[in-house]
């Protein structure tokens, strides 16, 4: 059985295309599938490389392909279908999970799409028995509208700060940490 070889150069997507959307309110946000990490990478290390939001390679979505839920639409150009939204819930512990890689294609924006993916994700949240989910992020005034506030770091458990250690940012973090109880 031959294994996947990994697809460099000229396969990589730099841009995203651009979608048909019609009416945002008919696009659905299902569970990630591998399918997807094309379109999801290259959503999210878009904004990564406007410093918005942390970049995530491939191998980072391959293995947290079950955290990450997507919305696509169809590309404007050709038969393909776009990945215009993703966004990830990471368990952490047995009474905590944080929200990650929230984005939204532009022409997408600005409708109540990130809003509702949110919803979406706070529902997994909900299902898996979570009590609270953070999120940390540039984004604080949409994320307040979410129903998240404000925490100080200082105040979360010792399972952030594992996961925080592995972040780029450690040493010069400028995101704002958020939570919600659910
Ligand atoms: C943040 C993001 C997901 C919001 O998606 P969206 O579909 O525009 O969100 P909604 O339409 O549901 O809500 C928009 C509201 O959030 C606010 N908002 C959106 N992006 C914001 C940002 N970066 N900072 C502050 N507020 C923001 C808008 O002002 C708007 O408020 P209004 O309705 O009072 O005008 C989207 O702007 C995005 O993908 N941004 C780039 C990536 C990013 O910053 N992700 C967050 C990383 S954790």
């Amino acid at each position: 059985m031959p294994i996947a070889v990994p697809r460099f150069g000229v396969h990589q997507q730099t841009t995203i295309p651009d979608v048909h959307v019609g009416d945002l309110s008919t696009l659905v946000i299902r569970p990630a599938t591998v399918q997807d990490v094309h379109g999801m990478s290259a959503l999210i290390n878009h904004y990564a490389s406007a410093n918005v939001m942390l970049a995530r390679g491939p191998q980072y979505l391959y293995l947290h392909i079950q955290d990450y839920m997507v919305a696509t639409a169809p590309a404007a150009v050709g038969r393909h279908e776009v990945v215009v939204a993703c966004g990830a819930v990471h368990v952490l512990w047995e009474d905590l999970a944080e929200i990650r890689s929230v984005a939204v294609h532009a022409s997408c924006q600005g409708q109540g799409f990130g809003g509702r993916l949110v919803d979406a994700l706070v529902d997994r949240c909900r299902q898996l028995g979570l009590p609270r989910v953070f999120v940390f992020t540039l984004a604080a005034p949409f994320f307040a509208q979410c129903g998240f506030g404000e925490f100080k770091r200082e105040d979360m458990p010792p399972s952030v700060w594992v996961e925080c250690s592995k972040c780029p940012k450690f040493y010069c973090c400028d995101e704002i940490g958020m939570i919600r109880m659910l």
